[in-house]
């Protein structure tokens, strides 16, 4: 298979598509992003990587870092942490409040919204930073000491996070929330304006391809990142919440575990293959990348990944 040609191919046809779908700008700083970039990068298990486009341009991950919270949540708590947050397709948009009131401010699932922040607050508990929490993690999987988060967009968020507020103080009246919203918020923004390259990007996503191996670049073995056990179901949850209330469309057309993120990323899974991050800042109806997910779509149907893994 000639890798570096089909994301060429795939390169040229996703640009018939600019202009279909709109930059996010309910966060001020990132209406700002240039519609008209698509980057792409694709890492292997056996250490190879191919990237194509604006592959090496940092971009806001925005939800893509909900995959990386929750699992230092889950590293920390293990099956506790089903108390806090459930696991099950919400059906609603990412940013929903709706089913907070009839499910006694239990989120549905740790990718939308009010999980993310139940998540946040997990970690905000254990960690007096936790921004540094989630860079060093990410520093470690991406092999990249240089990662940060913009201030600039961390501030636009906050100065606009009425409704992740409001959701905050909802589940904290249902005791589903241990500190002070304010301080989970600061941390939920930061969080959310890390930035990363697909080429960094796919290469932090690696371990959930390698049954939880991070993947050495140095030349030293492979370490345990998560057990292989908890990758599966890292992997169960992407598939069936990653994409929000596109997950049904994403699985149909793509059918890889994905995260998706209002920065125009996505990240997917291809178990025992490697990952892939793609990037284009238009985004659909539903928070998610037009190009990204047409470019997901054709790399699957160009290479057969994934179909013989699920
Ligand atoms: O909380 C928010 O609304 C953003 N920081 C993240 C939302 C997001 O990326 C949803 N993904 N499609």
């Amino acid at each position: 298979m000639n890798l570096p040609a089909l994301l060429d191919q795939i390169h040229t046809e996703a640009q018939a598509l600019y202009g279909k779908g709109r930059v996010a700008d309910y966060i001020p700083a990132l209406g700002e992003v240039a519609p008209r970039q698509f980057g792409m990068a694709v890492a292997l298990v056996n250490g190879g990587m191919h990237t194509v486009g604006d592959a090496q341009v940092p971009f806001s991950l925005q939800s893509i870092t909900k995959l990386f919270t929750f699992v230092i949540a889950l590293k920390l708590m293990g099956e506790e942490l089903w108390q806090r947050v459930g696991r099950e397709p919400s059906g609603a948009a990412f940013n929903s409040i709706v089913q907070l009131e009839t499910e006694n401010g239990i989120p549905r699932n740790p990718f939308i919204n009010a999980g993310a922040l139940v998540i946040t607050d997990i970690l905000t508990s254990r960690y007096a930073h936790l921004d540094y929490a989630l860079l060093g993690a990410l520093r470690r999987l991406a092999d990249e000491p240089n990662l940060h988060w913009n201030p600039r967009v961390a501030r636009s968020e906050r100065e606009t996070a009425h409704r992740n507020m409001a959701m905050a103080y909802f589940m904290k009246s249902h005791g589903n929330f241990q500190n002070e919203p304010e301080l989970v918020l600061d941390n939920y923004c930061r969080q959310c304006a890390t930035e990363m390259s697909c080429a960094q990007l796919a290469q932090a996503t690696l371990f959930l391809a390698n049954g939880g191996r991070d993947l050495a670049l140095d030349g030293q073995p492979d370490e345990l990142f998560l057990s292989a056990e908890q990758t599966r179901r890292v992997n169960a949850l992407l598939l069936t919440c990653g994409a929000y209330d596109a997950a049904g469309d994403f699985a149909y057309r793509i059918g890889l575990p994905v995260k998706t993120g209002v920065g125009g990323g996505i990240v997917a899974v291809v178990p025992e293959v490697g990952t892939v991050a793609v990037w284009a800042p238009e985004l659909d109806a539903k928070g998610n990348s037009v190009l990204g997910a047409f470019a997901l779509e054709r790399l699957v149907q160009l290479t057969g990944w994934g179909h013989t893994t699920l």
